[in-house]
């Protein structure tokens, strides 16, 4: 058994997500609004490393009326426990958990930034030899209480829980930019697929205007 997960994003019309400077603020304030409803709908809600180390989120459900319990269990998947200890993602707010990959074990718990992660209260989940291995986390996840779970990203991430059919649903908003950039950050980046017949089939469910933006809801049809 696993989370039923909703992949969440927004992205420009050329399918960025974030500019080769790492800027990725590209919801407009209705868009934003759509997104904590949708992280206070879920139990828990996953990030990479690298969204962490870019953009220092919170996670938390903070651009609508909510309560500190309404905020879900942040989840970051980071192998070597990249993890900032001051990174906000660790603050009171809301639950965290760190799920690293085993070879890092030993070393992580012996340092200086284990104790202090620990100290806030972090929890750590280790699976998978040098990189994490995202079809245990998932069941761990749902172990722990987790029955919906939001990913928000980043490219790396979203590639391999798309690969892995972990990926039930997905929201994404596209905005009215083009930013360019053969390197930037796209919806999915990863090492793709070599064929259109190996790509992840989607049925689109829904679709709409938010403001500037416009929304499109899909289901993943997996298998
Ligand atoms: N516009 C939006 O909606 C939106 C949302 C989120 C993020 N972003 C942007 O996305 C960018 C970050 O994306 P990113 O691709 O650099 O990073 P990412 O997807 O957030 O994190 C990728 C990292 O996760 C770790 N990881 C551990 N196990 C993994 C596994 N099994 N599969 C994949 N990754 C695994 C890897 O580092 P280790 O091997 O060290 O663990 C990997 O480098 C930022 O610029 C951010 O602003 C935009």
């Amino acid at each position: 058994m696993r989370p039923y997960v909703i992949l969440n994003a927004a992205m420009t019309l050329d399918g960025k997500i974030a500019t080769l400077s790492g800027s990725s603020n590209i919801s407009g304030a209705k868009d934003l609004e759509r997104v904590h409803e949708l992280r206070k709908d879920c139990d828990g809600i996953m990030v990479g490393i690298g969204t962490v180390l870019a953009d220092d989120p919170r996670l938390t459900v903070h651009k609508i009326d909510a309560k500190p319990s309404d905020n879900p269990v942040r989840i970051v998947v980071d192998s070597k426990c990249r993890t900032p200890a001051d990174a906000r993602i660790t603050n009171g707010d809301a639950k965290t958990i760190i799920a690293m990959a085993n070879e890092y074990k030993d070393e992580f718990k012996a340092s200086d930034k284990y104790e202090i992660l620990k100290s806030k209260g972090v929890k750590f989940f280790f699976s998978g030899d040098v990189q994490v291995d995202l079809k245990m986390l998932m069941i761990y996840l749902h172990e722990v209480g987790i029955d919906k779970l939001m990913l928000e990203g980043g490219s790396t991430l979203n590639f391999s829980m798309i690969k892995a059919g972990l990926i039930d649903e997905i929201s994404i908003c596209v905005a009215p930019m083009v930013v360019g950039g053969v390197n930037a950050k796209t919806f999915f980046d990863g090492e793709g697929f070599n064929t259109m017949d190996e790509s992840v089939k989607l049925k689109l469910i829904d679709y709409y205007r938010l403001d500037k933006d416009f929304i499109l809801n899909y289901k993943v049809l997996n298998g």
